[in-house]
């Protein structure tokens, strides 16, 4: 399976109605060729390989409560060797039931009662699960950043984090590329933090998601003066979930294939996309400060992560605009009692040198480069490199898992 290119989706439906409600929905969706049988696992008994020769995506609609069907459900998941993304649904569900699907490596859950933008969704999250597995380690490796309130300095790092990759491969190995890609579509200031102009193609992309290819994402990025390729925010003011879930699959899916390493600015709010963006994320960087405003929101996004599903993502802590005073250990001991995960990276609070960067369009690095703060976010960098990379050798999990 190449981007865009059609996936075949087998849907296993329990009854004749439900299956009459999945087809005209599949068929809905562009680059899919669907089949729907009605039955459930017990009657492929046997010949599931044979069942599932040539499926993409196995969409299959369970009885919870059948031990025995649930049992062929785990023999398919070890079977597939990332040749078949598998989605499920099912009636009267608990999450608990949800989540026990999730971890026994099930891609996706739609609940019923569903309707188009909610199987498109699914059927993204499937053809990115596919593009991970299949693509396995020649794919660029991807690092999100995010924060759960606004201006804790999150395009900061990421900016920084991508400029200090840059400058890392680039000294070692000239031919390894990074690229930012700013997907707070609304309110993201990359081009502004980096001198750059905001990118007139990505509003075209949001458009006609459809146009969208390797030339013209290239089309869509400007070079930073030190070298690195950054796809700005559009200049325009667009709604977020202008985006498709697909578009977002496909738009990272090359950005993997024509860079090693892809840091990523997201949104404050959860757009529909998100799910797509995290499902090819290898790392995520969530950026609080200490007050407890921040610790409480990060902890809610931390839980929301877990609720989603994302067992195997890691999640680093980054706390930034960290001042060390000594009558601060108890504040700090309670942020991460409260955060319930330690907190990995402490960022120091420079905010003379940061107002100067902002204002003149310059990045840190570039103004101090041994400032404590500048030491700080090359350190994140190192850190992260270092997960990433230990997560693809050998095959990462969901790889495996897929
Ligand atoms: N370590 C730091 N010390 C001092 N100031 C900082 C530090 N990190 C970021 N800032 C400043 O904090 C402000 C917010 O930073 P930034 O834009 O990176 O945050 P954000 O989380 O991306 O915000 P938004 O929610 O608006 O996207 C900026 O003015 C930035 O210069
Ligand atoms: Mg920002």
């Amino acid at each position: 399976m190449s981007r865009g290119s059609t996936l075949n989706v087998m849907a296993m439906t329990r009854s004749p109605e439900l299956g009459e409600r999945i087809t005209p929905l599949l068929a809905a969706i562009d680059h899919v060729r669907a089949e729907t049988r009605i039955g459930d696992l017990h009657s492929v008994n046997g010949e599931l390989a044979a069942a599932l020769e040539g499926v993409d995506v196995l969409l299959v609609d369970l009885d919870a409560n059948d031990e025995r069907e649930l049992g062929h459900l785990g023999e398919i998941i070890e079977q597939r060797r990332g040749r078949t993304a598998i989605l499920a649904t099912a009636r009267d569900l608990s999450a608990q039931g949800v989540r026990s699907l999730i971890r026994q490596g099930v891609d996706d859950f739609i609940p019923q009662p569903f309707e188009l933008p909610d199987m498109e969704d699914a059927i993204a999250t499937a053809r990115a699960k596919l593009q991970q597995a299949r693509a396995g380690r020649n794919a660029g490796q991807v690092i999100s950043v995010t924060r759960a309130k606004g201006g804790m300095g999150a395009s900061t790092l990421a900016a920084h984090l991508a400029l200090a990759l840059h400058e890392k491969r680039h000294r070692r190995e000239p031919e390894k590329q990074v690229a930012l890609l700013d997907l707070d579509l609304q309110f993201g200031d990359l081009s502004l933090m980096l001198d750059l102009k905001p990118s007139a193609e990505m509003a075209e992309i949001i458009r006609d998601p459809a146009r969208l290819d390797g030339a013209l994402l290239r089309a869509s990025m400007t070079q930073h003066k030190s070298g690195l390729a950054v796809l700005p925010a559009p200049g325009e003011f667009v709604p977020l979930d202008a985006l498709p879930a697909a578009a977002t699959v496909k738009l990272i899916e090359l950005a993997r294939q024509e860079f090693d390493f892809v840091v990523i600015d997201l949104p404050l709010a959860a757009p529909r996309w998100l799910e797509a963006v995290l499902q090819q994320t290898e790392q995520l960087l969530l950026v609080s400060q200490l007050n407890v405003a921040a610790i409480r929101q990060t902890r809610r996004l931390l839980d929301f992560f877990r609720d989603e599903a994302h067992y195997e993502l890691p999640v680093s802590v980054v706390l930034n605009r960290y001042v060390w005073r000594l009558s601060e250990r108890g504040r700090l001991r309670q942020a991460i009692r409260a955060l319930g995960q330690p907190i990995d990276h402490f960022v120091p609070d420079d905010p003379r040198l940061a107002l100067e960067a902002i204002n003149r369009g310059t990045p840190l690095f570039e103004l101090r480069r041994r400032a404590k703060l500048c030491r700080a976010l090359r350190g994140v960098a190192a850190a992260s490199l270092k997960v990433v990379q230990e997560r693809a050798q050998p095959a990462g999990p969901s790889a495996q898992a897929a």
